[in-house]
């Protein structure tokens, strides 16, 4: 086992970014302070000294401002406004201040694609008519067909049915996502003028940065022209070559991101930017543009050491090419919970806390997801609860994400845990959870949470972890393994049976390792 020094205040400097770890907090789902049920501003502040004795360097908030919730909150009614859901104003200044006081970093959602139904700008779009300025903010066309009665082209929305609904004079307006949450027009200049007006407010209250959501969505094509739509599987995915992202035209936009943020000593934003491709993946974390983009080949990666090996490989070479880190994640609010990728049960959590040995040994900057230092698996919802927009607009085929959106267990043996004071939280906790909870796993030294804290402790006392030092090792057949610095080893055994442990002093595995082998689904760090 690591056994733990000091600490060091490792990330300093305007580059603190490059190699942070940052854990993501879905607000709805943290932790409860005002006993409504729904996560908030004040029970994150309250929940702090967790994240603390985890060690993570900064959290990624998801969206907390005024919304009507059509999507969990990425309907932004308005920007620079918290929702009374979540508190106020006040409440999120109180929790900039206690995160900082730790030694904490405080990034937020910026949601420029779109904004929701109930922004003044639609409302005034939709009231103003046909040809209006107001309507110049959004993309709104008349239909085809004699009467204007087909939609202006054949897009599907993300969340299922087609990307335009009509309004009652007749036009249609775009909406990648759900019909509450109109796509803007980032040809218009008022567009951009107001993001920069959103990104100072936040900077100047003193956020560390950003997370731009679907960061390869705001520009679209001229002329809207039609999809091919051949191999379209249907709701929450994107095609190879897909019309409705990573048009040339985005790039602009974040350029711009940069621009106002170069203002602002010492800020990053992070980019959300779904792209098959290691190479144009790349593009968006160029000099001027922005600081980090997520790495989905590995979310999308099967536990395999092959599949793990090329999403680590494609990414390494990839973002060397453009200078920048690359950012790792396993989990996050809109994908199946690892654990449960991995098989599920006492598999999916050898699997899920071997892969976060990995993930936090990679070069780079690293984010979790609340719960995955929990090894929370996805949770099987019944249809009456489903609240994710995916579940309605598909038909009813898609049950969407809120099965990795439920409620964080702290402590106690029932529902809810310690979320809430309310046991009708606003997604059910299972009542099974028990096991699963901070209170229960730390009294357990071989617990996740244990794992993580050791691992981020590690993390920060180990030099070698925070540089780009990084070789490929020799390794058996289903394995991977690699060198950081001269003297660290991480190897994966992701195959079925154990082999050799590679020669060295075990500084942390992820699970129990005697003699000299290395069992299946498990990872660990050498000293050599
Ligand atoms: C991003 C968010 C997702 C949201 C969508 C629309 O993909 O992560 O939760 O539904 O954007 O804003």
């Amino acid at each position: 086992m690591f056994v733990s020094g000091e600490g060091a205040p490792y990330l300093s400097g305007a580059d603190w970014w490059r190699s942070a770890v940052f854990y993501q907090i879905y607000p709805k789902s943290f932790a409860d302070g005002n006993g409504d049920g729904v996560g908030d501003l004040i029970g994150i502040r309250e929940r702090l000294d967790h994240l603390q004795q985890l060690g993570v360097d900064a959290i990624w908030l998801s969206p907390f401002y005024k919304s009507p919730m059509a999507d969990g909150g990425y309907d932004v009614a308005d920007p620079t406004d918290v929702d009374p859901m979540f508190g106020t104003l006040d409440d999120f200044d109180a929790l900039l201040a206690a995160a900082h006081e730790r030694d904490i970093k405080v990034t937020v959602d910026i949601v420029p694609n779109h904004f929701s139904d109930q922004h003044p700008w639609f409302q005034q779009a939709l009231a103003a008519g046909p040809g209006s300025p107001e309507r110049a903010r959004f993309i709104f066309r008349d239909g085809k067909g004699p009467d204007g009665s087909q939609p202006p082209n054949n897009w599907p929305a993300i969340f299922g049915g087609p990307a335009w609904n009509r309004v009652p004079d007749g036009q249609w307006y775009l909406h990648l996502f759900a019909p509450e949450q109109p796509d803007l027009n980032w040809d218009n200049p008022e567009v951009s003028a107001e993001f920069e007006r959103i990104l100072r407010f936040w900077m100047d209250r003193g956020v560390d940065g950003f997370r731009v959501d679907v960061a390869h969505s705001m520009a679209k094509p001229p002329g809207l022209p039609d999809m091919d739509l051949t191999d379209y599987t249907g709701p929450l995915t994107q095609l190879e070559d897909d019309l409705r992202f990573d048009q040339d035209g985005v790039h602009e936009c974040l350029r711009l991101f940069r621009r106002v943020m170069d203002d602002y000593p010492h800020r990053m934003a992070v980019g959300e930017a779904w792209v098959p491709d290691d190479v144009r993946l790349a593009r968006y974390v160029r000099p001027d543009e922005l600081h980090l983009t997520f790495n989905f080949r590995l979310i999308e990666a099967p536990w395999s050491a092959k599949d793990f090996t090329e999403a680590i490989d494609g990414s390494l070479k990839a973002m060397a090419e453009v200078g920048a880190p690359c950012t790792w994640v396993l989990s996050n609010h809109d994908v199946v919970r690892h654990t449960t990728r991995y098989g599920g049960g006492a598999l999916g959590q050898a699997r899920g806390r071997a892969a976060a040995l990995i993930s936090l040994s990679l070069p780079g900057a690293t984010y979790l997801y609340n719960g995955d230092e929990l090894g929370l698996e996805n949770v099987e919802l019944p249809d009456e609860v489903l609240q994710d927009p995916t579940w309605k607009r598909s038909g009813y085929t898609d049950r969407g994400r809120d099965g990795e959106r439920v409620p964080l267990p702290w402590a106690g043996d029932e529902p809810p845990f310690g979320f809430s004071t309310s046991s009708a939280t606003w997604l059910p906790m299972p009542a099974e959870w028990g096991p699963f909870t901070v209170e229960a796993q730390l009294q357990d030294p071989q617990s996740t949470l244990w794992l993580y804290r050791r691992a981020l402790q590690a993390r920060r006392e180990l030099s070698e972890l925070h540089g780009s030092s990084f070789a490929w090792l020799q390794a058996p057949e289903g394995c991977l393994a690699y060198r950081r610095g001269p003297n660290l080893v991480v190897a994966l055994n992701a195959g079925e049976a154990p082999v050799e442990l590679p020669p060295g002093e075990i500084l942390l595995s992820s699970s129990l390792i005697e003699g000299d082998k290395l069992p299946a689904n498990t990872a660990v760090w050498l000293r050599v």
